[in-house]
């Protein structure tokens, strides 16, 4: 199943300058919970946002670069992969389906535009506000219906729901 995992805010806003426009830990939190132990599958950009691999995940990280990630340790990390080419990307999906296990999409904003149409379920946090940012979450309201839905008030006071979806 492809999943996919995103934190908006009121109007779809995702991030600014390669990061995230909140500091909601609690989300963070939900975040680690709904992908431990899986696929996570994710833009080059976000990945460098992140920064590591995320521990007791594997990373699959989406690059038209085929040198990147250049000099570095992360090509003899088992639970690291690239991805160069759309032709890459459906055959790891296309893997990952016929084993059973679940890919969770992770972002960005390209990587999210790309596969919204190919996700069986979204799970949003929707996060009070509308912050300054330089990238969106595509619409997807036509596309989903929701299943599910919780509201939080995090510890310093900020609003959010979480909202989960399937494909209709
Ligand atoms: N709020 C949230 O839940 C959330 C989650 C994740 C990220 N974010 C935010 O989203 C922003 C980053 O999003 P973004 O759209 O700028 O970047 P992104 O989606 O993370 O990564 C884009 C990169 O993915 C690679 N790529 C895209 N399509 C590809 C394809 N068909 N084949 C191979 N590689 C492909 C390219 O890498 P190369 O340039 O290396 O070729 C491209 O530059 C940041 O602000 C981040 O903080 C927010």
């Amino acid at each position: 199943m492809i999943k996919m995992i995103a934190a908006h805010d009121t109007n779809k806003g995702i991030g600014i300058d390669n990061k995230l426009p909140w500091h909601l830990p609690e989300d963070l939190a939900h975040f680690k919970r709904e992908t431990e132990g899986k696929y996570v599958l994710m833009g080059r950009k976000t990945f460098e946002s992140i920064g590591r691999p995320l521990p007791n995940r594997h990373s699959v990280v989406l690059t038209r670069d085929t040198e990147w990630p250049y000099n570095s340790d992360l090509a003899s990390n088992d639970n690291f992969d690239t991805l160069n080419t759309r032709v890459e990307l459906l055959e790891f999906l296309n893997y990952a389906e016929q084993r059973g296990e679940d890919v969770i999409v992770i972002g960005g904003s390209e990587i999210y535009q790309m596969l919204i149409k190919s996700a069986d379920e979204l799970i949003i946090t929707v996060v009070e506000g509308d912050y300054k940012v330089d990238s969106y979450f595509p619409d997807y309201e036509q596309l989903f219906e929701e299943y599910e839905r919780s509201q939080h008030t995090s510890k310093t006071g900020l609003g959010y729901t979480i909202i989960r979806m399937r494909a209709v």
